[in-house]
């Protein structure tokens, strides 16, 4: 009558109560961000994003569905409901804030900018806006070229492709039809690997990662930053860097 599932049967003594039901949360990636968050050669979702939120979901007591999607199109889906947080490397900035909340930041990174082997391009060429430059679609990457190279008349518009997501800009960058490709640092070292391309320089940009969830969502959010807390005090969190070979 009160609706209630956690009060002990009187008819059977030995058996506890059913626990309440464990919450179930669906977690946003992008599947070809990598270390973060990509699919393995089993075709399952893995990554340091993946791996960290499925021990703060034991940690905490909830369950978790990754599910891959589009990047350009991942914040609204999480307005709409379709899931519930964005744990992918997405950088916490003003833009985002008037729309979701942020966890307490996880991670800090700067942004790449990387080139075919053989160029012989400079990273003040880069900066000069003289360089068809490639980046993902809605990523703090875009924001930047836009507004110190687009904005400022250095680069022009059609010298800016945007692609659905990094591994096409580099595959374009090896195709020749960019020539340069700007994304976030430990995404450039870990995606160009085994391929005939190397990193121009860094551009510091001090972003910091973390995971977005709705507004409303206040509850899961200190969930989130508590078990955010506890695995960044973890023996896990090395174990996690050392696998995923990050600084
Ligand atoms: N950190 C950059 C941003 O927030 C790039 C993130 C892209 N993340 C991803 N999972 N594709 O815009």
């Amino acid at each position: 009558f009160c609706g209630c599932t956690g009060s002990p049967s009187t008819e059977e003594p030995t058996t506890t109560a059913a626990p309440a039901e464990t919450p179930l949360y669906v977690v946003g990636i992008d599947g070809d961000y990598p270390p973060y968050t990509y699919i393995d050669e089993n075709g399952d979702p893995t990554g340091f994003d993946v791996e960290s939120i499925q021990w703060i979901a034991d940690e905490m007591g909830f369950e978790v569905t990754i599910q891959p999607m589009a990047w350009d199109g991942i914040i609204p889906s999480l307005l709409q409901g379709k899931i519930d947080m964005v744990y992918s490397g997405m950088t916490i900035t003003p833009e985002r804030l008037e729309k979701v909340s942020f966890s307490t930041p996880y991670w800090v990174v700067n942004q790449s900018v990387a080139v075919r082997e053989d160029s012989e391009l400079s990273l003040d060429d880069f900066t000069a806006g003289t360089v068809v430059t490639g980046t993902q679609r809605s990523c703090t990457a875009n924001d930047w070229i836009e507004t110190n190279l687009v904005e400022t008349g250095k680069l022009p518009e059609e010298d800016l492709k945007l692609y659905d997501n990094i591994q096409l800009a580099l595959t374009d960058l090896q195709n020749k039809r960019v020539d340069a490709v700007m994304y976030d640092v430990p995404v450039i070292r870990t995606s160009i690997e085994g391929k005939p391309l190397k990193v121009l320089g860094t551009i510091q940009t001090d972003e910091e990662y973390g995971v977005a969830i709705r507004k409303e969502d206040t509850e899961l959010l200190a969930t989130v930053n508590e078990g955010l807390a506890r695995l960044m005090a973890s023996p896990k969190w090395d174990e996690l860097k050392q696998k995923y070979e990050m600084e």
